[in-house]
């Protein structure tokens, strides 16, 4: 069952998502090399708390920490941890989501670390990043999902990477994750129709090599079962009540 949303419950979703780009501007000069995973959860937890707002994932279905870092081959979902120490050449995904005033925001931005030299690394970085912004450019009123998931795979594809399957965009609202799903492939003319007053994320995972994951005994650590590199780039998405589509995390 897809939740419609009021424009005033819009401008609720905004402002807890332009909290979330708050929060990735604010971390992005502290992802270098020697810092730990856990570092980059505990200033943006400080940071969050301090806005008077809830970082999501703390205790999301058990998830243990208040950010998701995922570095190299990890897809997404990934635990900070003081082993997670950050070097050279790294590729780390952090995922933010908020809850403000009630209202979630998530959005996410894969950084890179130090100096990189994998020309490879750069390509699918700067790939997932397109990929995302294929997807938005897919979404209009009376869309359906298989346009944005067709606009993703084929980027992709296009680039000799491949789009997850096991993991997807979704709803978003006073619940972290609703209906529908956002899948990151598709035929175009398929799937659910996407319309004013919905509210979703895009956030495509590219892997240099297949697709499929696996996860770590953690319970949450998903990784490329091929150990190839993996990025993604998240925003969240509205349909508004006039139809424009709104970027609502940029
Ligand atoms: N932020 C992730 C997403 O984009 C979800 C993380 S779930 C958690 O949907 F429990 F790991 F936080
Ligand atoms: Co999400
Ligand atoms: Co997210």
């Amino acid at each position: 069952m897809i939740i419609l949303k009021s424009d005033g419950e819009i401008k609720k979703i905004k402002a807890s998502c332009q909290l979330a780009a708050k929060v990735l501007n604010m971390i992005e000069p502290y992802v270098v090399p020697g810092r730990t995973t856990i570092e980059l959860n505990d200033i943006c937890h400080e940071f969050i708390i301090r806005q008077k707002a809830i970082p999501a994932p703390l205790n999301y279905r058990g998830f243990p920490k208040s950010i998701c870092t995922s570095v190299n081959e990890v897809v997404c979902h990934g635990i900070p941890s003081a082993k997670d120490r950050l070097k050279d050449g790294d590729i780390v995904n952090v995922d933010v989501t908020t809850i403000f005033e009630g209202y979630h925001g998530d959005s996410s931005r894969t950084f890179f670390v130090g100096q990189i030299r994998n020309p490879l690394a750069v390509k699918l970085v700067e790939c997932a990043r397109e990929c995302l912004e294929r997807g938005i450019l897919a979404v209009r009123p009376g869309c359906r999902v298989g346009d944005i998931g067709a606009a993703v795979e084929e980027y992709a594809r296009s680039q000799g990477f491949t789009a997850v399957q096991e993991y997807v965009g979704h709803g978003i609202g006073k619940s972290f994750h609703e209906d529908p799903q956002i899948p990151h492939f598709g035929l175009r003319g398929q799937g659910t129709r996407l319309d004013k007053g919905m509210v979703f994320t895009i956030e495509p995972m590219i892997n240099e090599g297949h697709w499929r994951t696996k996860t770590l005994k953690d319970g949450w650590t998903a990784v490329t079962q091929d150990g190839s590199l993996s990025a993604q780039f998240e925003h969240t998405i509205a349909i508004r009540n006039d139809g424009i589509v709104e970027v609502l995390s940029r």
